[in-house]
């Protein structure tokens, strides 16, 4: 039985697999309408969603499948004192497949441990996020058809922001990759990526606050919002909020085949007046969510 609660356990070559499916489901949406017929997917979301939970959910019924779960702990045991390893064991008794939010870091790894059916984690605090990475690799792969020779500028809340910790990890692996990381000092990406991940596989990258220098050299601007609910200090965070406003007049200078990514939800950090700009890619993004996670649901149901 395999789970997912890191980008890491997944290979290129399956990464690369998962995209081929999401794709061919894209083009034969009716051949996978009953793969997952009398299957049951349980969300477990013990913090807000709207995406991930929304998207995984669409993905279970437009397989076939069923959904159940809550998107509020507190109307669920937890709020009487269950622990995470006794939810899980029990939510597993109703479902096949359960996937996983939670404000601690390695929560969804406990909970695969004690776990008699695969485990999806759908974000554990400000550590990882492998399922948004799967979706920004597919709506990478379909804007630029490729994932290798890419300059690709992560900008924001680089040390909160668990979807930036997932894709640099996954990026990594590819060749010819570049990253340009714009944030505040403050919001800079934590040391363990840049040792363990981007030093470790020799990936060139440099640190800047500055959007505006590096902007005319980027394939993928990857936006992300300031993670305020990791925040101590609610000074700090209206501090740093709107740090980084993205605007049609800033975009004159970028390429022309820029795809602009945000995983969602957006707060100022992307001025609306760039909705309408071709290469403001994050809806299309959010639907390639959908998409590759009918694609993970199969995989790990071991559906062919
Ligand atoms: C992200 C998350 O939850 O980490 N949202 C998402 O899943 N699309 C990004 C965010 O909340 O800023």
């Amino acid at each position: 039985m395999r789970h997912l609660i890191d980008i890491k356990e997944l290979s290129v070559d399956e990464i690369d697999e998962l995209i081929k499916v999401a794709n061919d489901i894209i083009a034969n949406k009716e051949k996978y309408s009953h793969k997952c017929d009398g299957k049951k997917l349980a969300t477990l979301f013990f913090e807000p969603s709207t995406r991930t939970r929304l998207s995984f959910e669409a993905a279970m019924l437009e397989l076939g499948g069923n959904v159940l779960g809550f998107s509020e702990s507190s109307s669920s045991s937890v709020s009487k004192g269950e622990s995470v390893a006794d939810t899980i064991r029990v939510v597993g008794c109703y479902s096949d497949i359960i996937v996983m939010r939670h404000p601690k870091e390695g929560a969804p790894l406990v909970a695969s441990e004690k776990s008699t059916v695969p485990i999806i984690n759908a974000g554990d605090g400000g550590h990882n996020h492998p399922t948004q990475t799967l979706t920004d690799i597919l709506t990478i792969s379909r804007e630029k058809g490729r994932l290798n020779n890419l300059t690709i500028g992560l900008c924001g809340d680089l040390k909160f922001g668990r979807t930036v910790h997932s894709l640099a990890t996954a990026m990594s692996r590819y060749s010819g990759i570049k990253f340009i990381l714009i944030s505040p000092d403050e919001l800079k990406i934590p040391e363990y990526i840049k040792k363990n991940v981007l030093e470790k596989n020799n990936i060139e990258y440099l640190e800047t606050k500055d959007i505006e220098e590096y902007l005319p050299e980027l394939d993928i601007l990857y936006m992300t919002r300031v993670q305020k609910e990791r925040f101590f200090n609610e000074d700090d965070y209206v501090r740093l909020k709107d740090y980084y406003i993205l605007n049609k007049a800033k975009l004159e200078k970028a390429k022309k085949d820029l795809s602009i990514l945000h995983p969602l939800p957006r707060v100022n950090e992307i001025n609306t007046d760039v909705d309408d700009d071709p290469r403001a890619r994050y809806f299309e993004q959010a639907l390639c969510g959908k998409y590759i996670r009918m694609a993970l649901i199969l995989k790990l149901l071991e559906i062919k």
